[in-house]
């Protein structure tokens, strides 16, 4: 069956837009099935950097339609101003849809998003201030407005929908936060103009992507962030709202799971993660400032810096299993070129006992000690590589030992931010 998932095996940022572009090369539909503007995926290609927020990485190869599925929250001005952006800069873009069942980020949700994190203070989850968080909790309670909801025709739904909403946000508003209430006729009138500008855009996309995959098409699902975000199996509470999981890129995409023959995980050949919460591989010497300014580890939407650390395995063979990747990419590499030794994370420490798994209580996660394999480094410039012959030994020795602790093969090697900086391992090679 010809359905890949591209999803993130660690804390988001592993390089997912990379790789996703270059599969994209012989796909003809990209699907983005979570996530939100929240998500930033750069791709390198000869016509400069593009930094995608919604749309999906497929976008730059005018053959490849690429649909932003029902499992995302869309803030229209936001995708219409990625939209107009990319048209300026790249001539020969691919097809784009969007689901009329996707969940719509109205303008209250990013001031949700700021005055909830103002009010954890110390205890804030470090979210991206889009409104993804107060969007998806309005999907769950049953009260969000769809992309379906703005278009020509729908206002007196949404007129209803707004009427029974407003005044909930707005006693927050006013007597919680202390701000300013929202108008209800402002944000109609906002939302109608969104949704003509939106409509050329609108289809049924789990019938379209249904559709496609009964033709044969090659089907890419790319999900946005990690699954150490994930709601149920990350680091909850310093999590993302929905779903990174393969299973929640089915969900998002309007696939099924017996229709999905391959699932990537890109994983970073060390460890990134923006926002608060556990990172027990976290590095706060030199070599996590020499890491973070050589892999430029700054939000590809927020600017923010990036917390660095080393590749730790026991979160990795984790998402491996949860996910049922069947291979992985693993990305930027040549960032540990100049590095002496490098270590990788086998284990967990906490108390007397030795964890193989994250813990449940956050707690716990925040206290354990990384056990550590410390591997030479190989001090070779590895951005040239074009096959994994070309590798110095104790680089190949890196990458087979985290094939080993995680259980499936690594088939394709970042090495650079270029297309062609990809080094693959096919079938043959790994044998
Ligand atoms: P939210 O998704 O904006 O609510 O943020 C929740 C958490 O997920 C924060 O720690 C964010 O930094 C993190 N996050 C959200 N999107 C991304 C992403 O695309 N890459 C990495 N981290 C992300």
């Amino acid at each position: 069956m010809p359905v890949t998932i591209v999803l993130g095996g660690q804390w988001g940022d592993e390089g997912k837009g990379k790789i996703t572009d270059a599969l994209a090369a012989s796909a003809d539909l990209v699907v983005r099935p979570n996530g939100s503007t929240n998500a930033g995926h750069t791709v390198v290609t000869d016509d400069g950097v593009f930094k995608l927020h919604v749309i999906p990485s497929g976008i730059l190869y005018p053959h490849c339609t690429c649909v932003i599925g029902a499992g995302v929250a869309v803030s229209p001005p936001d995708l219409l101003r990625e939209i107009a952006t990319l048209r300026e800069r790249h001539p020969r873009l691919g097809q784009l849809y969007l689901s009329d069942r996707a969940h719509v980020i109205m303008p209250y949700h990013p001031l949700l998003d700021l005055y909830e994190e103002q009010r954890r203070g110390a205890a804030g989850i470090g979210t991206t201030l889009r409104g993804n968080g107060p969007a998806f909790t309005d999907k769950v309670a049953r009260r969000g407005i769809r992309i379906a909801d703005l278009l020509p025709g729908a206002e007196p739904l949404l007129r209803r929908k707004l009427e029974i909403l407003l005044p909930e946000k707005n006693v927050l508003f006013v007597h919680l936060y202390r701000q300013q209430p929202v108008d209800l006729e402002a944000i109609l009138e906002e939302a109608g103009r969104w949704g003509e500008q939106l409509l050329p855009y609108v289809i049924q996309a789990e019938v379209f992507v249904q559709d496609a995959i009964a033709a044969g098409k090659h089907v890419i699902v790319e999900a946005a962030q990690g699954t150490m975000l994930d709601l149920d199996y990350g680091t909850y509470p310093y999590v993302t709202s929905s779903p990174p999981t393969a299973a929640g890129a089915c969900q998002g995409a309007g696939i099924a799971p017996t229709q999905v023959d391959r699932v990537i995980g890109v994983f970073k050949a060390y460890t990134t993660r923006v926002g608060a919460g556990p990172f027990p591989t976290e590095l706060h010497d030199e070599v996590g400032q020499l890491l973070r300014e050589r892999g430029r580890e700054y939000g590809t939407t927020t600017g923010r810096p990036r917390r660095v650390g080393w590749f730790d395995a026991v979160a990795a063979r984790y998402t491996v299993r949860l996910n049922g990747m069947t291979e992985a990419a693993l990305t930027k590499l040549d960032m540990l070129d100049p590095l002496p030794e490098i270590r990788i994370c086998t284990g967990y420490r906490l108390g007397a006992e030795v964890l193989t798994a994250p813990p449940a209580r956050i707690d716990q996660y925040e206290a354990v000690e990384p056990i550590y394999e410390v591997l030479p480094g190989w001090r070779t410039d590895t951005s040239r590589a074009t096959s994994f012959a070309d590798f110095p030994p104790e680089a190949r020795r890196y990458v087979e030992r985290i094939e080993e602790l995680i259980g499936i093969p690594i088939t394709m090697i970042g090495v650079g931010p270029a297309r062609r900086q990809i080094v693959w391992r096919h079938a043959e090679a790994l044998a």
